[in-house]
């Protein structure tokens, strides 16, 4: 595995495989990494020959300074980790390369609407700086296809929205979400919780579920289990900040088919906030 700060230097390569006739497929992460960026890495393998993988930590999608301040550095083993997945290209670049007059002071890309909602109400800004970093790393790396996992099922939604409405020539693939046998969603904020609260945890999860299997019934009304979801969470220690059912193609307010509707949660537990959806698809 290559390891590559220099912008130029990735250009080259990835121009050197597309004349070879090589489809590159393109990871970007933020390190600290674990089975959920691993299961995207392997599945990379099934849409092109070379894979690239960023590490990069950015600044602008965090609306907290303490929050990236506190981000964990692991390049070492991250680095150990690609190479054992066969990952062609890890891709570092530093602050400096991607914002070089800063991230303020850099263009935006704004996916309006979408980006405004959810995580979007709770974390102002933070769509703006996903969609903004994405779209450079899409630009410098200038992959074939790119992977996204569906645990971050808003971030996907805006990601192929900008795809879409901007152009890209890019193939957007959605990987289904890797979980602790507990059911708890792997996240690199799951390493902020104590053991007590990782005990707690796995609630956020069984929630999700039983909400689902309420709403396949499909007599209860939807208000009515997310209230009594927030009430549970609450109780068992959480700080919810939503439990919404939403459409799963445009997260607006449900309605219509259950089998098209998505629950997405987010809820503080202790100094970790965790994010989780489930799909209301059956099976
Ligand atoms: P990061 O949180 O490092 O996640 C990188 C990718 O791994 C994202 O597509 C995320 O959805 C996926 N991922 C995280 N946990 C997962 C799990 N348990 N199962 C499956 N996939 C999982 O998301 C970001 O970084 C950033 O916002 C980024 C897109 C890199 C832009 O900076």
């Amino acid at each position: 595995m290559q390891r590559i700060s220099d912008i130029g230097e990735l250009r080259q390569q990835v121009q050197r495989w597309r004349m070879a006739g090589e489809r590159t497929v393109f990871v970007p992460t933020m390190g600290n990494l674990h089975r959920g960026h691993l299961r995207l890495v392997e599945k990379a393998r099934d849409h092109g020959q070379r894979v690239v993988v960023s590490v990069f930590v950015n600044p602008m999608q965090f609306n907290d300074k303490d929050d990236f301040d506190a981000y964990p550095d692991t390049l070492a083993q991250d680095s150990e980790q690609l190479t054992g997945a066969g990952v062609d290209i890890l891709f570092i670049p530093s602050v400096a390369d991607i914002y070089p007059d800063g991230y303020q002071q850099n263009s935006q890309v704004v996916v309006p609407g979408l980006s405004d909602i959810l995580c979007g109400e709770h974390r102002p800004g933070h769509f703006i700086g996903v969609t903004t970093v994405v779209a450079k790393l899409f630009n410098i790396v200038l992959p074939d296809a790119a992977l996204f996992g569906e645990k971050d099922f808003q971030q996907l939604m805006v990601i192929r929205r900008m795809v879409d409405e901007l152009c890209f020539p890019i193939e957007i693939v959605g990987v289904a979400t890797e979980r602790e046998s507990d059911g708890l969603a792997m996240s690199s904020r799951n390493g902020y919780l104590s053991a007590a609260e990782r005990q707690q945890a796995p609630l956020l999860y069984r929630e999700l579920e039983q909400a689902k299997s309420r709403l396949l019934l499909g007599s209860e009304r939807f208000e009515v289990v997310e209230a009594e979801a927030m009430e549970v969470l609450q109780e068992g220690g959480f700080r919810p900040e939503y439990f919404t059912v939403r459409s799963r193609k445009d997260l607006s307010k449900a309605e219509g088919n259950v089998q098209d509707l998505v629950i997405l949660a987010a809820a503080w537990l202790g100094k970790a906030r965790l994010i989780d959806n489930i799909c209301l698809k059956s099976g």
